[in-house]
């Protein structure tokens, strides 16, 4: 199977993205995939560090593998969001394919200080690291934003991003353009700072991740692919049509309490969501 590396390459050259689609339990993944072989396209499942506590380590990477095995497709793991080293290498031993440091709420001396080692310990290991300059507006465990509006100052600074990629050596830097974790409230998000983008790409010349995912607009989501973008993460969209379909099949079947029958409603509706994504990103057909 050919890497992730080459994946992410491919995808910067060819204009497509690939996306990464976070998970805290089996049928999640059992959506995702069963997306995957559908549409023939190479994904990342993604653990923040809450679900990687949640799934375990080293039960991530079993799933990977089995899901690898079946299908014969080029399923990979990212740990997202990692905010120590430690932990980042914790899921590099465990056999993660690529982590993601996220030390952006820190001064950016400190912020590549760490980014630094996570590279060092992740590259003779073929691991691939995620970087992160600037701020998202919300957590990742928010379902709604409540009129979402970006602060300048915590946009990707052109200069920040230039001296970080640098210095660090990432493989994937994730920006901050507009983009904020969850849904907004009013159904439809801002539109991304696609002009901010384009100077930011010109600038660090390596692949762009856009967290947030959900709810961006699609155009937004094709100009961005057009400007650099080469992974985009997605997590609510799927919470939500798993959980949503979850409650809908237990209200409408209140004596049913068999997992294995009350799930499968649930893991179409994620693997709905995903495959609409993966059509977006224009990773079908790409393996
Ligand atoms: O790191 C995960 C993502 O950025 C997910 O964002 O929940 O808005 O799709 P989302
Ligand atoms: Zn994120």
């Amino acid at each position: 199977m050919k890497t992730l590396k080459f994946y992410i390459q491919k995808a910067y050259k060819e204009k497509w993205a690939i996306g990464q689609i976070n998970f805290s339990d089996w049928s999640q993944v059992r959506g995702i995939v069963q997306a995957a072989q559908n549409l023939k396209s190479p994904v990342i499942l993604g653990t923040s560090e809450g679900e990687s506590k949640f799934v375990g380590l080293q039960e991530a990477v079993a799933m990977r593998n089995a899901m690898r095995k079946k299908y014969s497709l080029p399923i990979f793991l990212n740990l997202d969001h990692g905010k120590t080293a430690d932990y980042l290498k914790e899921a590099i031993l465990a056999g993660y394919d690529m982590v993601h440091f996220d030390g952006s709420k820190l001064p950016l001396d400190e912020n590549i200080l760490i980014s630094k080692k996570v590279v060092a310990f992740a590259k003779n290991k073929g691991v691939v690291v995620e970087g992160e300059v600037g701020r998202f507006g919300t957590d990742a465990s928010r379902l709604y934003t409540e009129k979402f509006e970006i602060n300048e100052e915590n946009l990707t600074k052109i200069d920040e991003a230039t001296k970080y990629v640098k210095a660090a050596k990432v493989n994937l830097l994730a920006v901050s353009i507009g983009n904020f974790h969850g849904l907004d409230v009013s159904g439809v998000s801002p539109k991304l700072r696609l002009k901010h983008l384009q100077e930011i790409q010109k600038a660090i010349g390596i692949p762009v991740v856009l967290h947030g995912g959900s709810g961006i607009r699609p155009e937004d989501i094709k100009e961005g692919i057009a400007c650099g973008i080469s992974k985009i993460n997605i997590n609510t969209e799927v919470r939500l049509a798993f959980s949503q379909a979850l409650r809908k099949t237990l209200e409408a079947n209140k004596s049913e309490i068999t997992p294995y029958k009350y799930l499968n409603e649930s893991i179409a509706a994620a693997q709905a969501v995903v495959e609409e994504k993966m059509k977006e990103f224009g990773s079908e057909n790409k393996i």
